[in-house]
């Protein structure tokens, strides 16, 4: 792309003077030091020095950053923002001593939030989530994954995806939606998940029809579904063209990872449980770990995720909120920096490509998560002189300014 007097319908503008944190190569944060970058429209026309700015450049506005640091957007890659209610009151029962597993068989849990979303008119449902999504933007978070999976019914996870992509519309951040109707059995169902399984499978080509589904997510773990369930519904995404992702080994191991690499997976979720024989898998079909540090701390794991054994195998890790009311109810992906770091061992450069570049490639979108010509002008700049701060400190927003698709977001 020329730089110089092309016309050009979109406006250009100039960032410059930012610390750049690009993830865009291998070397160490990708950093320029001096950088600048210029958008024209909603993409990146250029990344570089700042010395190395086209002298005749034209540009339609020009911003001294006055040597912040600059990030690409936040990528959160995995959370169930939809949903009614909420489960404080399953906390303090687990404060008490019930375990997760003991509140869901005894059809608390998830499909307490089921009933609390069905309730919930589809207004309600949107509204709840918006508010939830303006305080992970807040952040510089500029795109984001929603499931459904408290619905469980055609018409309620239809209405959970619907106001997903509401949001998208009505916020200025991108969303990607996933039908996670494999959720839990809904007591409809109760006894035959088998049927369960065999009903969403017919909901999926609607869900594709109406614009709603972008990727099928299932939970397969002993309070979820099968291998087998789980294999069945993603033979119908692949048969849509669907891609899938899977929470995988997050209780016990079910060597889902290896299931979902054999469909190409987006990515694994979860993970604590994973085998040395899933990450072979993953590594070979090219699937992304998605670690939740925020699940793995609120339901006080002891089961770490095998991070070195990914990072050995070359496995992309990203971060993610795993937003929902039940085992993570966090909104904060910079707090997740630091809980990769300290829960997990991550290093502060792996959090962050976590929920930069590798967090775009578990919801396969290459156009972003780096700062780099041709990449969507998505960024947030911060006040902080280096990336590891964020890592560092918590409970501290110091997010300034974020741009999306190359227009500035006024922040509230
Ligand atoms: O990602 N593991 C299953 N699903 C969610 C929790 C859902 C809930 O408890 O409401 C998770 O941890
Ligand atoms: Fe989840």
């Amino acid at each position: 792309m020329s730089l110089r007097s092309t016309p050009t319908t979109h406006k250009r503008t100039c960032w410059r003077h930012a610390r750049l944190a690009t993830f865009a190569s291998g070397s160490p944060w990708g950093w320029i030091d001096d950088g600048a970058v210029i958008t024209e429209g909603a993409q990146f026309a250029w990344v570089g020095a700042d010395a190395g700015l086209p002298p005749d450049l034209q540009v339609d506005d020009e911003v001294d950053l006055h040597r912040a640091l600059v990030t690409p957007g936040l990528v959160d890659a995995h959370t169930h923002l939809v949903y009614g209610g909420d489960r404080a009151g399953e906390f303090e029962q687990r404060l008490q001593g019930a375990t997760y597993e003991e509140i869901a068989r005894a059809g608390g849990g998830i499909r307490s939030t089921v009933a609390a979303t069905r309730a919930s008119s589809d207004d309600a449902l949107f509204e709840s989530a918006a508010r939830r999504a303006r305080i992970l933007m807040a952040e510089g978070v500029t795109t984001i994954e929603v499931k459904s999976g408290y619905g469980l019914a055609e018409v309620h996870e239809a209405r959970c995806l619907a106001a997903a992509r509401r949001l998208a519309h009505e916020l200025p951040l991108d969303v990607r939606t996933t039908s996670l109707a494999a959720h839990a059995l809904p007591s409809e169902f109760a006894g035959r998940p088998d049927d369960y399984i065999d009903a969403a499978i017919t909901w999926l080509a609607g869900q594709q029809a109406r614009g709603l589904v972008d990727a099928v997510d299932a939970f397969c773990d002993t309070i979820g579904f099968t291998p087998a369930q789980t294999e069945r519904l993603f033979t119908e995404a692949q048969r849509l063209g669907l891609p899938v992702k899977l929470h995988a080994e997050q209780l016990s191991d079910q060597d889902g990872a290896a299931l979902a690499a054999r469909f190409g997976a987006l990515s694994c979720d979860h993970l604590e449980h994973l085998s040395a024989r899933g990450i072979a898998a993953m590594q070979q079909a090219g699937t992304v770990a998605v670690l939740l540090p925020g699940a793995y701390y609120f339901l006080r794991e002891t089961k770490l995720p095998p991070v070195a054994a990914l990072r050995e195998a070359g496995v992309p890790i990203a971060i993610a909120t795993d937003h929902n009311p039940g085992s993570s109810p966090a909104l904060s992906l910079v707090l997740m920096l630091n809980m990769a770091c300290t829960l997990f061992r991550l290093t502060p450069e792996e959090a962050w490509r976590g929920v930069t570049v590798h967090a775009a490639r578990a919801l396969g979108l290459p156009d972003r998560g780096t700062l780099a010509a041709g990449q969507r002008a998505d960024f947030a700049v911060w006040d902080a002189e280096h990336p590891r701060e964020m890592a560092y400190r918590f409970g501290h927003n110091p997010c300034r300014r974020v741009v999306h698709a190359g227009v500035e977001r006024t922040m509230r």
